[in-house]
């Protein structure tokens, strides 16, 4: 599959205590729950596909693999390759780079977490013109509530300065969406990293670092597309809502992995 791939494999973190959905989540993975008529997951995996990613790592607690397999199994049936690595701890997003270190086998990769929805014309073209990138491409949204993100500070002439984890006084309103763009130094980076005061190895540190070597771009997220992070009860709400309004309005799909395999003619 290589060919189709230009190199470029995907990643998923679908770990995770889900602890802001208790009790929801005690039993059920959060990356499995509704978002209207799909699991969540389907909506990430969807984005990697309209990125033109085939090759995907999955990254699961160990007692959740299970039921992740159930569900989409080897990826064959939507013309992927869909592989299952475990994270026995939440020890931070950073570390799906250092657990995806074979899978990856020296190519680059986009990351996206489990439970960040994208949606937005034109989505998929622009991803699938940016997936293949020297040093690291993230994302900027402009959100109502940045402390709840990792956030950047721009200089008035739009050059990043720094990226903040979850900052008391955010220095600008730009959070930073849950899809990243790697090159092949990510895995080597991540393992240089260490661990956070909560005691998580952080994508925002490896995004430092990566702003360290002078190789980290932020493109702004236009207002046009829609993110989502469904992590708590109201946003795993109102991303329902979004999404059955959005269906019913249009008639067209958001999130449906088969429809997208189809499209695209991979089955
Ligand atoms: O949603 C975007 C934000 O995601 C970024 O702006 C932040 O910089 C980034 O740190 C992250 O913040 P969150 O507080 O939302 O991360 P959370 O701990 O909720 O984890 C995000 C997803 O990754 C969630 O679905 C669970 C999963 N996860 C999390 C951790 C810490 C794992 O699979 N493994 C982990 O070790």
């Amino acid at each position: 599959m290589d060919s189709y791939t230009n190199g470029v494999k995907g990643i998923i973190l679908a770990g995770g205590t889900g602890s802001r959905l208790f009790p929801i989540t005690r039993a059920v993975s959060k990356q499995l729950l509704p978002i209207y008529d799909k699991p969540m997951i389907y909506y990430p995996l969807s984005t990697l596909m309209l990125a033109g990613l085939r090759e995907i790592l999955l990254i699961t607690t160990p007692h959740d693999q299970a039921a992740f397999t159930r569900l989409l199994g080897d990826g064959s049936q939507l013309g992927l390759s869909i592989e299952y690595v475990v994270q026995d701890q939440p020890n931070g997003l950073a570390e799906a780079l250092i657990l995806g270190e074979e899978f990856l086998g020296g190519d680059k990769c986009a990351l996206i977490l489990g439970d960040n929805l994208f949606y937005g014309p034109g989505l998929g073209t622009h991803l699938r013109a940016n997936t293949s990138v020297d040093g690291a491409l993230i994302f900027a949204y402009q959100v109502s509530d940045p402390a709840a993100y990792g956030v950047v500070e721009f200089d008035d002439a739009g050059t990043v300065l720094s990226i903040e984890e979850k900052p008391e006084q955010p220095k600008s309103s730009y959070a930073v969406p849950g899809i990243y763009f790697y090159d092949e130094k990510a895995p080597l980076l991540a393992r240089r990293l260490r661990p956070s005061e909560r005691g998580e190895l952080e994508i925002t540190a490896l995004n430092n670092a990566y702003l360290e070597l002078g190789a980290l771009r932020v493109e702004v997220l236009s207002r046009a597309t829609t993110w989502l992070d469904t992590g708590t009860h109201e946003s795993l709400y109102e991303a329902g809502g979004l999404i059955r309004t959005l269906q019913h309005r249009t008639g067209m799909r958001i999130g449906d992995v088969e429809q997208i395999a189809r499209d695209q003619s991979w089955i």
